[in-house]
């Protein structure tokens, strides 16, 4: 029995690889099959941004789903999880800077610093580099326990930051950027539920020392 639940605990992450990966051979379907609608590059660009979106959000949903319930086999995936989240924000931009672009640099740089929602994207695409590069465990040990999670904490603006592009784009229907929004707030409210919870004091410090 032991070793029945060790063996489905090694498959469960090549199958969550190949999950993860199933967006991305459905937008290749699409595209093979002339499927991608009136306007392919806006299609190709919602559809990736969408996934970046929700692949932020899972790996957001690890650490209170294992404090909820005590799920902390969770661990295990949230590396890969976040990784896929640059994979597809790679994907995005790429598509962007191709597609809508057409690779002219000066003509993407203009871009990012005229409209507020491209420079918004463009500054979580940056943030999320660092953290790509520095999730291995060499990198982990080389940082610091301390030191690791405090630049990975960057992910909470780079979760702010997509829901404020999602935002900021869309022209008059709010709801799906205000349903993403409702999730991101809800995963950040529980880690500061659980710190004042387990540090009575701690976020009233943390926010005076926010203030200037
Ligand atoms: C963490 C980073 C990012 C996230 C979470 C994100 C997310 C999204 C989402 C959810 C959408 C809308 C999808 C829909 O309408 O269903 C979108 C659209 C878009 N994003 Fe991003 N994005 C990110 C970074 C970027 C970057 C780096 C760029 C380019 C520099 C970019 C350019 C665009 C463009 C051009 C659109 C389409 C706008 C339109 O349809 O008119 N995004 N993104």
């Amino acid at each position: 029995m032991h070793y029945q639940n060790q063996k489905i605990r090694w498959l469960i992450k090549p199958a969550l690889f190949v999950i993860s990966l199933v967006p991305l051979a459905v937008l290749i379907q699409k595209g093979l099959n002339n499927d991608l609608g009136a306007n392919p590059v806006e299609t190709i660009n919602r559809f990736t941004g969408d996934w970046v979106l929700r692949f932020l959000l899972v790996t957001l949903a690890v650490t209170p789903l294992r404090r909820l319930f005590g799920w902390n086999a969770l661990l295990r995936y949230r590396r890969m999880l976040g990784l896929f989240a640059f994979f597809y924000v790679c994907l995005h931009f790429l598509s962007y800077a191709w597609l809508d672009q057409y690779f002219v640099l000066a003509d993407i740089i203009k871009d990012v610093a005229k409209r507020p929602y491209i420079t918004v994207g463009f500054a979580c695409l940056l943030m999320l580099i660092p953290l790509a590069a520095t999730s291995t465990n060499a990198m982990i040990r080389r940082l610091g326990a301390r030191r690791w999670q405090a630049l990975h904490r960057l992910v909470y603006l780079v979760g702010v930051g997509g829901i404020v592009h999602y935002l900021w784009l869309v022209k008059s229907d709010l709801r799906e950027p205000l349903i993403y929004g409702a999730i991101l707030a809800a995963l950040l409210g529980f880690r500061l539920w659980h710190r004042a919870r387990r540090e009575p004091g701690a976020v009233a410090v943390a926010a005076r020392q926010a203030l200037p």
